[in-house]
């Protein structure tokens, strides 16, 4: 989702700036990008549609200028075209923003009636204009400011700053994310802090409502009209800035990272002193928000506590949550999933669930993140930083996560016996040896020209196998663009088996002991209308069964299955999306951290 990159400094530095910290939010998926900057005491605008090259290739380098500003868009209102691209201009003011202004129409009115007139279809170019007619009416940014905040509905992290006035830049935000870094004789403004980390550790987070000025030399942030005292953060460096390594993209390189993720965490984790851990004996019920691939390792979760701790778990698609009645309260556990932390849709649920003070946990790789402000417990994926726009090794390490919890909470209830232990320990050792030799197994799948070009793939499974049919099925779709549903496996029949016909591949997950001979007669259902189906089992299973083709998985016992069992799929997804030479790590219309709802 939209990026931000602000920067007021040294003259050589500001174009590189600018340009970097783009690159490092690409990860967030963007369609158009933009930058501004003070030129003969002019503001200049260079925009264009599509990728950060096109713009880089339009952009001087050498171009000497203290303060500017840049974007990249995700489009919300209007096409993604360069007229709609960011920044905005409206008189003395440039801005980029990142979130959405609900009121726009209202605003839009208002000041179209007073004879301004708009160039774009954005909602940002509004609240542009808005600001300028403030600014016009006070002669003072912080007044104008001050007037708009308290006009606009939505959400917005903006960066602007005002032609007369080179010494500055301005910033406001609520709901979206923004930072500010803090250098040496120069600051940086941005959405994440990946945009400025090579250049300076220490930043400082802004909250809801507060909005500052910022100088090269120093900052000054308020609220209501009173200036507010921050705290300066510092960058944790076990967040390891990451690179490709050699490998063709992101999403591939991630992949391989996993075995190193989950040892790192479960050996931390297993370390009890160094994170706060809630009573877990307090609640008598569990409800798990969360959405995209979070809502799926979420669904691993909420069978891991049905089958292991006979403990019933609810889970809801944070945007559904957020509009139904909270049914929770004191001995409710809010257990929030979210790779970046900064999902609109699972942020507002949050920010529900502590004006309730009903007690909450954020499962979240994002260090200081908005939600892992907002939760009373944090565990850490500590998977690093996950670039490619479908999740990978963030999706592992949330389900090695909710084993540890599961782990936690039983010991705490005493019903962790010696024998489950022992499961742990073995399902562990056994996962870590094989997860090296799955890569290789599973990194060239000969029959995908059997699944691309046909209009629709389906994943079947029950119970986990079920929730993982659930990512795969997402996975495929996510960068291969190839149409893919995922059903529990009994259900197939009611309904949807109408749509096989002859070649149609199903992919059936049978890796649960209990339901396997279930899964498999609803696969020889399919198999019997002319379906290809290939067939997800584990390598300790009588596997004499006619199907196409066999994803043979290593058995590391019920625990850990999971984290095995979505390896060849995530590694197929990879597969057909080169096959397809698309853009792995940037799949088309796709963010990698949706800060709108
Ligand atoms: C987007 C991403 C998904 C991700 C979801 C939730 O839709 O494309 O890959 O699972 O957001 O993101 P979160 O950061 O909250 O885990």
């Amino acid at each position: 989702m939209c990026g931000i990159v602000g920067y007021i400094g040294s003259k050589e530095k500001t174009i590189n700036v600018l340009l970097k910290g783009l690159e490092r939010l690409e990860y967030r998926g963007y369609d158009s990008a933009g930058i501004a900057y003070l030129d003969q005491n002019q503001i200049q605008l260079i925009k264009k549609s599509g990728k950060l090259n096109c713009l880089e290739k339009s952009v001087d380098r050498n171009l000497l200028t203290e303060m500017g500003i840049g974007h990249t868009r995700w489009a919300t209102h209007g096409e993604a075209n360069e007229i709609n691209a960011h920044p905005h201009r409206h008189g003395k003011i440039v801005a980029v923003h990142n979130g959405i202004i609900e009121n726009m129409n209202a605003l839009k009115k208002e000041l179209e009636e007073k004879g301004i007139s708009f160039v774009s279809d954005t909602d940002t170019e509004v609240f542009v204009a808005l600001l300028n007619d403030a600014f016009e009416k006070y002669q003072d940014m912080k007044k104008a400011i001050e007037y708009t905040m308290s006009k606009v509905e939505g959400s917005y992290a903006i960066v602007c700053f005002n032609e007369d006035d080179k010494e500055h830049l301005y910033v406001m935000k609520k709901d979206s994310p923004l930072l500010i870094g803090v250098g040496m004789g120069e600051m940086f403004v941005a959405s994440d802090y990946q945009a400025f980390r090579e250049f300076t550790k220490k930043y400082v987070l802004l909250d809801d409502f507060e909005y500052g000025i910022i100088g090269k030399n120093a900052w000054h942030i308020y609220k209501d009209g009173k200036e507010v005292e921050k705290k300066l953060e510092v960058l944790d460096e076990q967040d390891i800035l990451s690179n490709k390594e050699g490998y063709d993209c992101y999403m591939h390189k991630e992949i391989y990272d996993i075995p190193e993720v989950l040892t790192n965490l479960l050996t931390f984790y297993e370390t009890k002193e160094i994170h706060s851990i809630p009573d877990y004996c307090k609640y008598n019920k569990i409800q798990i928000v969360a959405c995209g691939s979070a809502y799926h390792a979420g669904c691993v979760g909420k069978n891991l506590f049905a089958h292991f701790a006979h403990f019933p778990v609810e889970i809801e698609y944070a945007s559904e949550y957020r509009y139904q009645p909270i049914l929770a309260d004191e001995h409710t556990l809010v257990i929030f999933v979210s790779q970046s932390g900064e999902t609109a849709d699972t942020i507002h649920c949050a920010k529900k669930i502590k004006e309730m003070h009903i007690d909450s946990l954020a499962i979240v790789n994002v260090y200081n993140s908005t939600l892992s402000r907002l939760t009373d417990y944090v565990y850490y994926m500590r998977a690093g930083e996950e670039r490619a726009v479908a999740t990978t090794k963030g999706y592992s390490s949330q389900i090695a996560l909710f084993i540890v919890i599961l782990r936690e909470w039983m010991k705490a209830k005493n019903t962790w016996t010696v024998s489950l232990e022992e499961q742990y320990q073995e399902g562990k050792r056994k996962m870590l040896q094989v997860i090296q030799p799955c890569f290789k197994n599973f990194e060239h799948f000969s029959w995908i020209s059997n699944i691309i070009s046909k209009p629709m793939n389906f994943f079947i499974g029950r119970q986990s196998d079920y929730a993982l049919s659930l990512e795969a099925s997402l996975k495929l779709k996510e960068v291969s663009y190839l149409n893919s549903s995922a059903y529990a496996a009994g259900e197939l029949k009611h309904g949807t088996i109408s749509l096989v016909e002859k070649g149609t591949p199903v992919f059936a997950i049978a890796t649960d002991k209990n339901t396997y001979e279930k899964t498999k007669s609803n696969l020889m259902e399919v198999k019997a209308r002319g379906a290809y189906v290939i067939l997800t089992t584990l390598d300790t299973v009588d596997q004499e069964i006619d199907v196409d083709e066999k994803i043979i998985v290593p058995d590391v016992g019920a625990l850990f299955q999971p984290i095995i069992t979505i390896i060849p799929f995530q590694l197929l997804s990879y597969q057909v999306a080169k096959s397809l030479d698309l853009d792995i790590d940037h799949p088309r219309n796709l963010a990698k951290s949706v800060t709108v709802e």
